[in-house]
C-alpha cells in the first residue's frame, strides 16, 4: 500500500449485489472526520441492487459490472480490479457481494479484501447461516469480518459479534439481530484495517491488544459489543 502519505485516509472500494445496509454502514461511518478511510466506490454486479441508490443518495462513484457479460470468472474479476485500480482503491471491501472469487482475484489483493460473513466462522460457512444455526441448536450466533482467502468464507479474523439465539427466534428475526450487529462491527474493523493495525501471522489475524499498547503486544480478533 505504498504512496499514500502517513494520515491520509485508505481509499475502500466496496463490492456489493443487493440491499447494501453493510455499505451504509461503511458509508455512515467514513462520515466521521477521524475515519481512516473514504469509500471511492461502489461496483454491483446487479444493476437492480438497491445499494447503488445508497452510493447515488451519498455522492460515491458506481459501476454495474455483471458477470453474466464475461465468458469466465477470470475475464468478470479483471474487469473489477480494472476499475478498482482506476480509482486507486487500496482496500476493497465485500459487502453481500455474491459472487465466488477466484485464486487470481484473491491473491491480487490479499490482505487488501475483506468480507463480512453472517455467523461466527469457522462455524456455518456459506448461504442459509441463520437457519443452520437455528437447526444445529446453538446458543450464539454472530457474524465474522475477516480477510479474504481462497477457500469461501475463510481467512484471518479481524473482529466478530456474539448474538444470543433467542428461544422463539426464526431465521428472520436472529438474521436481523446479527444484521445490527454486522453494521457495527463492520466499520470497527475496517477502521482497524485502515490504521493499518491488523498484522497477519499465519492464519491469524493480530491486533493491538490495547489502543495505547506497544507494538509487540497483540491479542487475537476484535471482540465486538
Ligand atoms: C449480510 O448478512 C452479509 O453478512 C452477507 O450478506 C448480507 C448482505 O446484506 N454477506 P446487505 O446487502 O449488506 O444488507
Amino acid at each position: 500500500m505504498g504512496g499514500v502519505s502517513p494520515g491520509a485516509k485508505r481509499r475502500v472500494g466496496v463490492l456489493i449485489s443487493g440491499r447494501g445496509s453493510n455499505f451504509q454502514a461503511l458509508i455512515d461511518a467514513a462520515k466521521a472526520p477521524d475515519y481512516p478511510a473514504e469509500i471511492v466506490l461502489c461496483l454491483s454486479n446487479k444493476a437492480d441492487a438497491y445499494g447503488l441508490r445508497r452510493a447515488e443518495d451519498a455522492g460515491i462513484a458506481a459501476a454495474v459490472i455483471s458477470h453474466r457479460d464475461f465468458q469466465s470468472r477470470e475475464a468478470f474479476e479483471a474487469e473489477l480490479t480494472k476499475a478498482l485500480e482506476a480509482a486507486e482503491v487500496e482496500l476493497v471491501a465485500q459487502a453481500g457481494f455474491m459472487r465466488i472469487l477466484t485464486r487470481s482475484f484473491v491473491q491480487h489483493w490479499r490482505d487488501r479484501l475483506v468480507n463480512i460473513h453472517p455467523s461466527l466462522l469457522p462455524a456455518f460457512p456459506g448461504l442459509d447461516t441463520h437457519a443452520r444455526a437455528l437447526e444445529a441448536g446453538v446458543k450464539l450466533h454472530g457474524c465474522t469480518v475477516h480477510l479474504v482467502r481462497e477457500e469461501v468464507d475463510t481467512g484471518p479474523i479481524i473482529g466478530q459479534a456474539a448474538v444470543s439465539v433467542q428461544p422463539g427466534d426464526d431465521p428472520d428475526s436472529l438474521a436481523a439481530r446479527v444484521l445490527e450487529a454486522e453494521h457495527r462491527l463492520y466499520p470497527r474493523c475496517l477502521r482497524l484495517l485502515a490504521e493499518g493495525k491488523v498484522t497477519i501471522a499465519g492464519d491469524r489475524a493480530l491486533l493491538p491488544a490495547n489502543p495505547g499498547g506497544k507494538k509487540s503486544d497483540t491479542s487475537g480478533p476484535l471482540i465486538c459489543p
